[in-house]
């Protein structure tokens, strides 16, 4: 499958948390528009903020466990999530599936499957701080800026191809919060951004146009 599409193409939200971005996304494409709907929320912890948003709006929302790692070292837990998730994503038709505070790390096998077509968004200016707690890394490596990207998912953690950047300043006095929430309003505008250039067939896994 290739974007443009010549119809709106149908997102897919996974969250762990409060979906402050699912909300971002969901302003930027209401029921309606063109050139995207959300179709469906996934999520991993059913006390989840966003799968309350996806409710209100009646976007079909899903919740199944996926263990974390630790806790899972066969991988089961994982390999279930996914044929759940798998199931939901077809009879949905997904075209792209959005990551949005979504705490879990996909199998290869699955990463392969959706490659180009999955999405993340990281509170941090990648290659720099990947993994937990990004906007504290940044305030620890006493860095002057910090940001946001939003990637493609490939088989690494917060390792795929760059789809853009918003930057902003760390100030002397902030804290982890203050700071994050300053990343976050980037966020916001930055998921919209770079969903619209992928459908509009301006940016792709192999090469950002
Ligand atoms: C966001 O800051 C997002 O970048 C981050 O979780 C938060 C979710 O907020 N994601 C990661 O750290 C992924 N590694 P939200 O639930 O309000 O969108």
């Amino acid at each position: 499958m290739q974007f443009p599409l010549n119809r709106p193409a149908n997102l897919a939200v996974f969250a762990s948390g409060r979906g402050s971005n699912l909300d971002a996304i969901l302003q930027a494409f209401p029921q309606g528009h063109k050139i995207a709907r959300v179709a469906m929320v996934m999520s991993d912890n059913a006390d989840a903020g966003a799968l309350e948003k996806a409710k209100q709006r009646a976007i079909p929302n899903y919740t199944f466990p996926f263990p974390a790692r630790k806790k899972d070292e066969n991988g089961q837990g994982r390999k279930a999530f996914e044929v759940e998730a798998e199931k939901y994503l077809q009879a949905q038709r997904i075209d792209l599936i959005c990551l949005a505070g979504f705490m879990r790390l996909f199998s290869p096998e699955f990463n392969e499957r959706w490659q180009g077509r999955m999405l993340n968004i990281h509170p941090s200016l990648l290659p720099d701080f990947k993994g937990l707690q990004p906007q504290r890394q940044a305030l620890e490596a006493g860095v002057t800026e910090a940001g946001c990207t939003v990637h493609f998912v490939d088989a690494g953690v917060d390792t795929g191809p760059i789809i853009l950047q918003k930057r902003v300043p760390v100030l002397p006095d902030d804290t982890e919060e203050s700071l994050s929430a300053r990343i976050l309003v980037q966020e916001h505008l930055a998921y919209p951004e770079a969903i619209h250039l992928i459908l509009m067939g301006k940016a792709r896994f192999e090469a950002v146009l």
